[in-house]
């Protein structure tokens, strides 16, 4: 029979114990000895292994150790203070508690008088007197023997002087023991010695290890993956950094571009580009954050005049226009981008004719009440595909390709309404079990591209980030993603 499931210390100390005789008990000093260890926890750990196993037999017994405490180890050097005190009154001709007093200090001389007076001491008119001093002084010299004889096993000790000093403060203490001893069982004894051979153990598996021939015998460290660990807790990306990294990731493996660009625009480049009319309530001071600095951003006449043929009549379309009178004052004002759209524009307005792919990941600045889902400042996931031939189709299912690599497959769009897309759609993705709106998309119509001298159809989107982090990270407040939540940081997973 063999041995086969002992670890390497218990292998060492079955093999250390039949090497001796058969029926010695060892004691952890003599173990530590035969197996050349010095850490008494794996002594008694394999000892332990061995036991369960069947092949050693451990008695274990308590002992309480008596030892000297902080005054008791005083006392050994200087004299129990009752001996001082004698010592002192035997020195004098006359002992009187007024020398006494003046020779120690109070915080001895009140509690020796009080023990030698125990020990038959009394006070007649103001002088200590000692009616059997023999007596007296072999109690004393029977009190200094048993505090130098510390430390000693309870058990052996006189029990009246123990519970003496047991009652005084400081003097000696009581430590508990467990003290073992291990011996082979009939069964350790059998064991072959072949069995008992310390195998190599692998916590790591390299390249030089596979080289060689040991592992082939060697034993591998299980991992106990059950077991509790601690997280580590270092440095890394806030969740909306990695989740926007994330979409930067997706967009450049669908071949697009990243376009970043300013927040500070037009009202021209931000609405007018896009056919929002110049009366639409969302260009109204309390939707929009409008600038005092720089007074007014210039833009070309040439583009400003193709705007307000467009949305005077619309222009050479064959659209009415919105009718009314366009004014360039407006298209001028500076303001902070309400979507990124105006930036996709601009890039099709400065490369009008060349097939292309581009997205953002950018903030932009509505004046809204905040609140649970809305914020005045956020961020859109924007989006254009320009190329000859694109079509409605093609831009749903880029968007469906853009949801279900963030995880999200179920994707719908619905009819919407934009000003400058012509068909416009809702995008919706499905969360547990509901569907959410998550953003616009739609192709530019021709009030916008023509102005531009834009030839190829334009797929756009715009899509609210932050909606799309409640998604992922289970969020029912927008707000929380901008507070210093350290604990909640902590927690969200790696995206
Ligand atoms: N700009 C729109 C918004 O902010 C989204 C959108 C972009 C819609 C492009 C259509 C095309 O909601």
């Amino acid at each position: 029979m063999g041995a086969p499931n002992l670890l390497n210390p218990e292998r060492r100390m079955l093999r250390a114990m039949q090497l001796s005789d058969a029926d010695r008990s060892w004691d952890l000093a003599s173990l530590l000895a035969a197996c050349d260890w010095t850490d008494q926890a794996v002594a008694v750990g394999a000892g332990h292994g061995l036991q369960n196993h069947g092949y050693v037999s451990v008695s274990e017994t308590r002992l309480v150790e008596v030892r000297l405490d902080v005054e008791g180890e005083r006392a050994v050097e200087d004299g129990l203070l009752e001996q001082r005190l004698w010592s002192w009154i035997t020195e004098q001709s006359t002992a009187t508690m007024a020398d006494l007093q003046q020779a120690f200090e109070r915080h001895e001389a009140g509690p020796g008088v009080g023990l030698l007076k125990q020990l038959g001491v009394e006070i007649e008119s103001g002088v200590l007197v000692a009616p059997d001093p023999e007596r007296l002084e072999a109690t004393l010299l029977e009190r200094a023997a048993f505090l130098s004889a510390l430390p000693a096993q309870a058990e052996a000790l006189d029990e009246t002087m123990l519970g003496h000093f047991s009652s005084r403060k400081n003097l000696i203490q009581s430590v508990e023991r467990t003290v073992r001893h291990w011996s082979l069982t009939p069964a350790g004894l059998e064991c072959s010695p072949d069995d008992l051979q310390e195998s190599m153990v692998v916590t790591d598996i390299t390249p030089e290890l596979l080289q060689g021939e040991e592992w082939k015998s060697a034993t591998f460290r299980a991992f106990d993956v059950a077991l509790e660990a601690t997280t580590p807790r270092t440095g890394r990306s806030h969740p909306m950094q990695a989740l926007i990294e994330r979409i930067r990731a997706i967009f450049l493996e669908m071949g697009f571009s990243e376009l970043v660009d300013d927040y500070v625009q037009s009202a021209g480049w931000n609405m007018d580009a896009l056919f929002i009319p110049q009366d639409h309530p969302a260009r109204e001071m309390q939707d929009t954050f409008y600038l005092d600095e720089p007074a007014s951003i210039d833009i070309d006449q040439a583009v400003m005049e193709a705007w307000k043929a467009i949305h005077e009549h619309g222009g050479e379309t064959g659209s009415t226009g919105w009718g009314g009178s366009y004014s360039t004052d407006v298209s001028q004002r500076p303001l902070l981008r309400t979507h990124t759209t105006v930036n996709t524009i601009q890039y099709l307005a400065e490369n009008p004719t060349e097939a292309c792919r581009v997205f953002s990941v950018d903030r932009v600045f509505r004046k809204e009440a905040i609140d649970r889902t809305h914020l005045p400042e956020f961020h859109q996931i924007e989006g254009i595909i320009m190329e000859e031939g694109a079509n409605l189709q093609m831009l749903v299912t880029t968007l469906k390709t853009f949801y279900a690599k963030m995880g999200y497959p179920e994707v719908r769009v619905r009819p919407a309404y934009f000003p400058y897309t012509e068909p416009s759609l809702e995008i919706e993705v499905k969360w547990r079990g509901k569907w959410l709106e998550l953003g616009g998309a739609g192709i530019f119509r021709p009030e916008v591209t023509e102005p531009l001298g834009i030839t190829s159809p334009v797929l756009a989107w715009g899509m609210g980030l932050e909606r799309l982090a409640m998604l992922v990270l289970g969020l029912d407040d927008i707000r929380q993603l901008y507070i210093s939540d350290l604990e909640w940081l902590r927690n969200q997973p790696i995206l």
